[in-house]
């Protein structure tokens, strides 16, 4: 291990080890009158029970800044493999064109998608600025939670079923 902090075999470690970190995937939304915005997100965590609260860090060049640092409400909904499709779409699309699969409906201002494994909808409590990114703390004001739902996993670069990465950990 090199004593500099900012040598790049550190950045590079830090990346090759976070590839091997199995991650829940998020599509973290918010809303103002008459658009809807939205990013896939893995740096979410739930933060604490009291009070009931979460929070995600975001990227401070993401599209979904902006609006997300000018909303009182967000929606953290986590995906599902059958929501493997919002994953993808999140991806290719833009702006609105992000909501054009998926069944999305709206609470307290925000979209919240029908499917998810969870949709958690949360009021901003605190921003903490860090680097590159913003960390927004959420306490709770909805929650809607699926008991059949398996977690879509990103794992390595790509979406897994979490039962497959023993298997590809050992290649
Ligand atoms: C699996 C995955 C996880 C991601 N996690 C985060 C994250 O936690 N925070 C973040 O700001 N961006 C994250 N991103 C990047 C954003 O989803 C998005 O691609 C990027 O901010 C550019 O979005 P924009 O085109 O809306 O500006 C992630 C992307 C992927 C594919």
């Amino acid at each position: 291990m090199s004593d500099t902090p900012d040598h790049p075999a550190i950045l590079e470690a830090f990346r090759a080890a976070m590839r091997h970190v199995a991650a829940t995937v998020y599509a973290v939304t918010t809303g103002r009158v008459g658009e809807r915005h939205g990013i896939l997100a893995t740096a979410v965590s739930s933060l604490s029970f009291d009070p009931p609260s979460l929070l995600v860090c975001i990227n401070r060049s993401a599209s979904l800044h902006e609006p997300l640092a000018c909303a009182e409400t967000f929606c953290v909904n986590v995906l599902g493999l059958g929501n493997r499709d919002i994953a993808e779409i999140f991806t290719r699309e833009r702006g609105e064109g992000r909501f054009a699969v998926g069944e999305w409906s709206e609470a307290h201002g925000v979209p919240v998608l029908a499917n998810a494994q969870s949709s958690f909808v949360c009021r901003t409590a605190h921003r903490h600025e860090f680097g590159t990114h913003t960390i927004f703390i959420g306490e709770l004001i909805d929650a809607r939670h699926r008991e059949d739902a398996a977690p879509l996993t990103y794992y390595d670069r790509h979406y897994i079923d979490i039962s497959a990465a023993p298997e590809r950990a050992s290649r």
